[in-house]
């Protein structure tokens, strides 16, 4: 009976994967949601069935799951289950880990999707020797998990370490959140998408996730322009993690997520770049580690988050 399951939330995209109370990972599950954004009951519904069928492929049932931890984007109250904004749920404000766990009949465990990678980087990833660290998460935005002195920062209400919000242009481009300048919105795949009409051979009618690939594939084999909107992210990228730097100064950046196209693309130039913006001293700056994680990856965070509180609601005698 001892189990938890964990689930990412990401666009279109449902990831889910069951552990055991050892951390042993007995099965996992992928399912596709229609659109981008869901209304709470449905999401929830969606996640209920996700997790009936994740538990069967074990030879499981729901009733053996004991909790399950949640990774949504956007503006998470962990404590309270609370969200505030996510760019998967048609409202705003919602207590949506009650709806859940209502719906599902289990505890649940919610918390921002890049928080929750920062815990598996902790739990089981590069992180584990590390007391100061910062995972940030590149895909369809950019997202932050920041650990000090070996615990998750969350900020008061919730909302900090939102690395994709941080403006880093005066009245510039619009951002998913509705504000302007945002870093996300020169980075993230809709912020290429933007600009890729301007390359030769952009399709706008074909699939977001094909377009972002023809601007790669064609920034990669020299197309001026391909080349100089991918540039000008990484030098807004680089410019982010500079500040990040001289705010925090921690030991060690990791660059994560599924679509993390830094490494053939311009990960040295904007490493280098991010070097040469930050307060220069006579110590090396942090060190700068990418590490590719499949959706799978971040399910195993939220997994693992549940696996924390299970535990110690059950230490408590609950
Ligand atoms: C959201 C973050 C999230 C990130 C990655 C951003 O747009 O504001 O909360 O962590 O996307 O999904
Ligand atoms: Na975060
Ligand atoms: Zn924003």
């Amino acid at each position: 009976a001892r189990l938890v399951a964990g689930v990412k939330i990401s666009n279109r995209k449902l990831s889910l994967v069951l552990l055991d109370f050892e951390g042993t990972q007995l099965a996992t599950w992928e399912t596709s949601i229609e659109r981008d954004a869901l209304p709470c009951a449905g999401m929830a519904e969606a996640i209920t069935r996700a997790v009936a069928a994740l538990a069967r492929t074990a030879g499981r049932s729901i009733r053996d799951i004991s909790g399950v931890g949640v990774g949504i984007a956007g503006i998470v109250q962990a404590a309270e289950g609370v969200v505030y904004w996510s760019p998967s749920l048609t409202e705003r404000n919602v207590d949506f880990g009650a709806i859940l766990s209502r719906r599902l009949e289990r505890q649940v465990f919610i918390d921002n999707d890049a928080n929750l990678v920062a815990v598996a980087e902790k739990t089981f990833g590069l992180g584990q020797n590390h007391s100061d660290f910062i995972v940030v998460t590149i895909e369809s935005g950019v997202g932050m998990g920041l650990v000090i002195g070996g615990e998750l920062y969350r900020g008061t209400r919730g909302c900090g370490a939102e690395f994709g919000h941080t403006k880093v242009h005066l009245d510039g481009a619009l951002c998913r959140c509705g504000q302007r300048g945002c870093l996300e919105a020169y980075v993230a795949d809709y912020a290429l998408l933007r600009e890729a009409m301007t390359v030769p051979g952009d399709d706008p009618t074909a699939p977001p996730a094909a377009r972002i690939e023809a601007l790669l594939s064609a920034a990669r084999t020299g197309d001026a322009t391909a080349r100089s909107i991918v540039g000008r992210a990484g030098r807004m990228f680089a410019l982010g993690l500079a500040n990040l730097v001289n705010i925090f100064d921690p030991e060690l950046i990791i660059l994560a997520g599924e679509q993390m196209r830094f490494d053939h693309l311009y990960a040295d130039e904007v490493i280098a770049a991010m070097r040469n913006s930050i307060v220069q001293i006579d110590k090396a700056p942090p060190e700068v580690v990418i590490h590719k994680w499949g959706d799978l990856m971040w399910a195993r965070g939220a997994a693992a988050y549940a696996l924390d509180n299970v535990s110690e609601l059950a230490l408590a005698g609950l």
